[in-house]
């Protein structure tokens, strides 16, 4: 379209501004009519305004519908929950979605990794409802709902549909929280049946852990309660050279937040030497989801290019180029 899309820009913290900038200059290298309206977030925002979330940036997102964010930090011990679950329950982005795919030119333990892993975004233990019944002795509430488990395995079905995908695997330990997870895998079942064509499987998180290491080409789309797709994502970012690659969207009908599964890894920070492409690919499923699956394509092809055909690679990968130079050599291949 030729329309221009403003998207809220949130630079974040640690390694946040230095990778952010590197997208933004692959981005502009395409010349998309693409702006955006820089916002603050975390740390940052907090130094800055007062505020970790600043109303500003809340408004921004509300009016554009659309975020590229990079990670936060939560200032630890001082009673903040965290900017990230904050800023999902503010908008209700219920679906965390996060694809691993075996990237070309990166060497890991496997090759044909292609699973996409649907988390719920809004409960479980992260409502953060934790009480001490005594000094030592401490509960926190695991909460499981029919409508949030409805909608992210709804959505994990519905992708499967769309994408010709084959198969979905709900994640559960219903074995022993038979009522929650118990609940999640009663209503997959029932989704499942709607959907004849898609084969549904489950597993237990702690089988599931080992399939994925041992076999993970065979999984396809995943869907699970937020604690486990938290941690299995961080898994499967493994499977596939580490959490410098992996992507993904905080999205509901309305609102998408695109960003990188990594956090703001402040013992790398301000030194040029982290992997934009975490956050680049988020870039690009945001190109795919505007309507720019070409642009997505080049940039995807670039990007294998430089780790196909050259040596240059950040530190994660066993390279020695910075932020910059790896992003000089994939804009030169656009
Ligand atoms: P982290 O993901 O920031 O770092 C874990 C390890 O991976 C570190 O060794 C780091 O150097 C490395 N790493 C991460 N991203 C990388 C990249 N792009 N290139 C090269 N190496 C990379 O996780 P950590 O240390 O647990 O959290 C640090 C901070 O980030 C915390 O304040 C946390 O709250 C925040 N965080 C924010 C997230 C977000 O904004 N969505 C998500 C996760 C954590």
């Amino acid at each position: 379209s030729a329309m221009t899309q403003t998207i809220t820009l949130i630079e974040g913290d640690g390694i946040g501004p230095e990778i952010t900038a590197q997208v933004v200059r692959v981005l502009q290298a395409l010349q998309l009519p693409l702006t955006f309206d820089r916002q603050t977030l975390g740390q940052t925002a907090l130094e800055q305004t007062g505020s970790l979330i600043p109303e500003a940036t809340l408004q921004s997102i509300r009016k554009n519908h659309i975020a590229l964010k990079a990670p936060c930090t939560t200032p630890v011990g001082q009673g903040f929950r965290s900017v990230n679950v904050q800023l999902r329950l503010a908008f209700d982005l219920y679906a965390n979605i996060r694809p691993a795919r075996s990237l070309e030119g990166v060497k890991t333990r496997y090759e044909n990794v292609d699973l996409i892993i649907f988390r719920e975004n809004t409960e479980d233990l992260y409502i953060g409802e934790e009480r001490k019944i005594d000094e030592d002795t401490i509960e926190a509430i695991k909460r499981i709902t029919r409508p949030a488990s409805q909608r992210i395995i709804q959505a994990a079905f519905e992708y499967a549909a769309a994408h010709q995908r084959k198969k979905v695997t709900c994640v559960h330990k219903a074995n022993i929280l038979k009522q929650s997870d118990g609940l999640f895998l009663r209503i997959f079942r029932e989704i499942a049946a709607q959907y004849p064509q898609i084969e549904a499987t489950d597993l237990i998180v702690d089988n599931a852990c080992m399939q994925m290491v041992m076999h993970p080409e065979q999984f396809d789309v995943m869907v699970m309660p937020n604690l486990y797709g938290d941690i299995l994502s961080d898994l499967s970012s493994g499977l596939i050279g580490g959490l410098g690659l992996l992507p993904g969207v905080n999205r509901n009908e309305e609102i998408a937040i695109f960003e990188a599964v990594h956090g703001s890894a402040p013992d790398i920070a301000g030194k040029n030497l982290a992997n934009p492409t975490a956050l680049l690919q988020s870039a690009c499923m945001m190109l795919d989801y505007l309507g720019y699956g070409d642009a997505a394509q080049r940039i995807h092809k670039a990007l294998v290019s430089v780790l196909c055909d050259t040596p240059v690679r950040t530190r994660d990968l066993g390279g020695t180029a910075t932020t910059t130079a790896f992003t000089d050599a994939l804009i030169a291949r656009l």
